[in-house]
């Protein structure tokens, strides 16, 4: 589709803030964080330093990047950089912070001080994983869709048999959106779900 392409250097400013204005199971996260990069320092910024070529963003009428999709094909890597490389940084920056606005901001904090653990479902089958995030205005327009088709394109063309997402049990809209797309519920957990994919 002509409104979407790969992301460049240049969107990650647009990418932190579609992080943000998504935050809260799917909505608004803006009135929740006091910092308002720690979101995009850890669901979305590393999927672009990491596997560059599975990150895309959708362009609004204006050429605006309003959406995403970021993944990688290969999680536990990821977690290896991520652990090695990206986060130790970040980690250090946000050691002493406590002026925590919300639940919401003091979980995606302690998430990043503490980064991510060994999961199962990379060795069973759904090595790859995603974060899709689409701006209001652009949203139940067939976007997430394109974004989607996509992305899983993109990671069967590099032989991956699977991919796994967690989704907070709020967001109801966006488990709906997840069936649609053929993903089922692999695991419940209390903070929600995780679904995921395989292909043929
Ligand atoms: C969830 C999200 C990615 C969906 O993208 P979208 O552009 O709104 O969805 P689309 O318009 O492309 O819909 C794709 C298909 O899913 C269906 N769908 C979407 N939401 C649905 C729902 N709640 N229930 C059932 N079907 C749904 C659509 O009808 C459409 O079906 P079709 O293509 O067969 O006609 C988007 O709304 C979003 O970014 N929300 C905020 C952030 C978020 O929640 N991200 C997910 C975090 S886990």
């Amino acid at each position: 589709m002509q409104n979407i392409r790969t992301v460049l250097a240049q969107d990650i400013p647009y990418l932190y803030s579609i992080a943000l204005k998504t935050a809260f199971a799917g909505l608004d996260g803006t009135p929740y964080f006091n910092d308002t990069w720690c979101v995009g320092h850890y669901y979305a910024a590393p999927y672009f330093f990491f596997e560059p070529e599975l990150c895309y963003v959708a362009l609004d009428e204006n050429g605006t990047p309003s959406g995403y999709i970021v993944g990688t094909s290969d999680t536990a890597s990821l977690s290896s950089w991520l652990l090695e490389t990206w986060l130790p940084p970040l980690q250090k920056h946000y050691k002493h912070h406590q002026a925590f606005k919300s639940e919401a901001e003091e979980t995606v904090i302690r998430t990043l001080l503490k980064g991510p653990g060994q999961e199962m479902w990379p060795n069973l089958g759904y090595p790859a994983h995603l974060h899709i995030n689409i701006l209001p205005h652009l949203q139940g327009k067939g976007l997430g869709r394109s974004l989607m088709e996509t992305f899983i394109q993109a990671v069967q063309e590099k032989g991956v048999p699977g991919i796994h997402l967690g989704v907070d049990g709020r967001n109801t809209r966006a488990y709906g959106f997840y069936e649609r797309m053929g993903f089922t519920i692999l695991e419940q957990q209390s903070w929600g779900s995780v679904f995921g994919i395989q292909f043929p």
